[in-house]
């Protein structure tokens, strides 16, 4: 083992919250890493923070109407506090927008720049001449040049998905002035990728044996397809300033400084420290293990990219791993910000303030380590309900009311062990072991799949052995059937700090035993005559209202959200008042209502007009019930000339209101009217 661990989680975006997607990909599998090589008394520092610059960034403080600071300020304190109340243990959790973090990625920029790193270049670049600036491809729009709809931004088509480029726009405009923008000459420094993809071959293909397959491949098909330059500054005034000759207006590109912020947050976390030294973590002769916990979105990033900078920058230790997850997805569907379908992490948490350990454990249970996997409400009740009270607790649950109703809760001694005993103490012994050596290949729900198991192999002994029923007879064989009940419990204690540091710390307390340590566990944990605590329930079922009611939430605000992204449909062309006023509506009552059948969507009516009682075919059947239509009034145009449907002559046209989710209302004078009423 190294001397020294420094593991990075990605810096998400501060411009929202965290979802539970995140929480997968990232910080639970980071967390686990790090409290379990914290268990085993190594010396890591545990680095995250917000990603406070970028395009998207700027953009919404704009439409808000507030600086880009006091976005990223709010959503940065939104996600430490959740990431904090998940009992997410980081040692510092930073800001890309800090001084501290300019003045390191300015350091670094200068640095390379100075050794000739870069390749400077000038390119054509749209500028708006009304607000004086170059336009960042968000921010000018124009009609797609693939499926020709309008609405395209300088980077992308989000109708058809289109990748683009922002002189490929048909009619572009400034999202900023909405004058057409023109294109002026601007300088830019790249970080010539080409040049470094010889070693970075050879790099990965040493790297491969500890690679996962997903982040092995992704790099590898990369590399194959041939790596290019890429831009690392931009022409916008949010973010770092480009801090050479040359720069001025423009700043670093957000996925350059973004992954310097790992830097920069280690030497503010250590900068107070008399006994440690930022560099020991960072640098070659310091010992250090690199280790960045990322989604799949960010691989190439965390292994090319960032890698090549540390590489240029020539004393520092390239990553060891990058363990990156593939994608979490939320009921069968993709987790979307746009579409609030998700379930945020500041919410969960307030919904459920006590259960912490339980969404780490079901996350944990489905991390999407090779594949997406799916998060269900139904399964988290399911893993709570089956696993974690019906084996965890269960377990613990009857190791220590057993010994509190036998003898008061002190330890009894072993007498003379069976065959059984010698078996169950010999596989005790091994999980401490398995458990390091799937959470060391990073294999994390193997893990925890294997500390489920040691509490079912304490069930499984208790079952066996039925102490409650022996009691009576043979006291002495109790005393060691509980004693070894009580060493997989304090060896449970322990285990289970990386995955549920709530519940370890519970059972601790109930155990009454703290400072034993990962590496020193055996069957003698707990000492004859030792005074555990009052247990109490380590876990609460789940009843189906509870998940109930957050299904029905998710749909709630999805409907919401569609229901405000829904376009309104535009303006038809103009008509003249006289054109209009040949229309005739009326106010009537339907009187009739039946269905039509072989059509769906159709319901033959007959409406009172007070011209007349008159046939009407009306595509409403979807809405409503026959029946339930007798007496209500409407709004009817009753000189549309008369039109065959489905062999029914059809004499007028009921007039519907359509909401955002597509379902009709009748459109009728509110209180009510005389039928033949003029509608005008
Ligand atoms: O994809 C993202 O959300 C980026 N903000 C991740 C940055 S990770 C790192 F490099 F800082
Ligand atoms: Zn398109």
């Amino acid at each position: 083992m190294a001397k020294r661990f420094t593991v990075t989680t990605a810096l998400p975006y501060a411009n929202g919250p965290l979802h539970l997607g995140h929480v997968a990909g990232v910080y639970i599998p980071a967390d686990i890493y790090v409290k379990y090589l914290k268990a085993k008394g190594e010396d890591v520092v545990f680095i995250g923070g917000t990603d406070e610059h970028g395009v998207p960034i700027s953009i919404k403080a704009k439409n808000e109407g507030v600086t880009p600071k006091e976005v990223v300020n709010r959503y940065h304190n939104i996600i430490k506090q959740s990431l904090k109340g998940l009992g997410v243990s980081l040692d510092y959790f930073g800001q890309t927008s800090s001084k501290g973090h300019y003045e390191t990625s300015s350091e670094w920029f200068t640095k390379l720049s100075d050794d000739g790193v870069f390749r400077e270049e000038v390119s054509q670049q749209y500028y708006d001449e009304e607000n004086n600036q170059f336009l960042a491809d968000r921010y000018i729009t124009g009609d797609c040049p693939e499926c020709k709809k309008e609405g395209a931004y300088g980077d992308q088509c989000e109708k058809c998905g289109a990748t683009l480029n922002a002189t490929d726009l048909i009619n572009p405009k400034s999202a900023l002035s909405g004058n057409k923008p023109v294109l002026r000459d601007t300088k830019h420094w790249f970080l010539p990728l080409d040049k470094f993809e010889p070693w970075l071959k050879e790099w990965i293909e040493e790297m491969k044996p500890v690679l996962k397959a997903n982040v092995y491949g992704q790099v590898k098909s990369w590399l194959d397809s041939g790596l290019h330059q890429r831009a690392i500054t931009r022409d916008l005034d949010w973010g770092v300033p480009v801090p050479v000759k040359g720069g001025e207006g423009k700043v670093l590109y957000v996925w350059f400084d973004a992954p310097i912020g790992y830097v920069s947050f280690t030497k503010q976390l250590l900068e107070k420290d008399p006994n440690r030294n930022w560099e020991d973590y960072w640098k070659k002769d310091g010992d250090s293990q690199l280790v960045h916990f990322l989604g799949k979105d960010n691989i190439v990033f965390h292994s090319v990219i960032f890698p090549s900078m540390l590489k240029s920058m020539g004393d520092y230790i390239l990553p060891q791993n990058v363990p990156a997850n593939e994608f979490l997805n939320l009921e069968g569907e993709k987790f979307s910000t746009s579409k609030n379908w998700a379930v945020w992490l500041d919410d969960f948490l307030t919904d459920f303030p006590d259960k912490t350990d339980v969404l780490r454990y079901v996350l944990c249970s489905i991390l999407p380590e090779q594949k997406d996997a799916d998060f269900t409400w139904a399964d988290f009740q399911a893993k709570n309900n089956n696993e974690l009270v019906a084996n965890l607790g269960n377990f613990v649950n009857r190791a220590l009311v057993l010994t509190t109703k036998y003898w008061g809760g002190v330890v009894p001694g072993r007498n003379e062990l069976t065959d059984l005993d010698k078996d169950v103490i010999v596989q005790l012994n091994a999980f401490p072991n398995k458990i390091s050596a799937s959470i060391e290949k990073h294999r994390y729900k193997e893990a925890l799949s294997e500390l489920m198991k040691l509490s079912a192999l304490g069930n499984k002994y208790l079952a066996e052995t039925e102490p409650w029923k022996l009691i009576k007879q043979d006291e002495e064989r109790v005393k060691t059937i509980m004693n070894i009940a009580l060493q997989i419990t304090s060896s449970l204690a322990v285990l289970s700090v990386p995955f549920l540091p709530e519940t370890a710390n519970n059972l601790s307390e109930m155990i009454n035993l703290e400072g034993l340590k990962w590496d020193a566990l055996t069957e003698d944990n707990i000492t004859e005559g030792h005074q555990i605590n009052k247990p109490s329930l380590l876990f609460q079922r789940i009843d189906n209202e509870v998940v109930d009611e957050q299904r029905a939430k998710l749909s709630q605000a999805k409907d919401a959200a569609e229901a405000a992204s829904k376009i309104v449909e535009p303006q038809k062309d103009t008509t003249s008042f006289d054109e209009f006023q040949k229309m005739d509506i009326r106010v009537g009552t339907i009187i009739e209502a039946e269905k039509i059948k072989k059509a769906k969507k159709l319901l033959k009516l007959k409406v009172d007009t007070g011209i007349d009682q008159r046939t009407v075919v009306s595509g409403i059947a979807q809405f409503f019930e026959p029946e339930k239509l007798i007496g209500q009034q409407v709004s009817i145009l009753v000189n549309l000339s008369p039109r065959k449907m489905l062999g029914i002559e059809s004499e007028g046209m009921i007039l519907m209101a359509e909401n955002n989710k597509g379902e009709l209302q009748f459109v009728a004078p509110q209180g009510g009217s005389d039928n033949g009423g003029v509608i005008a």
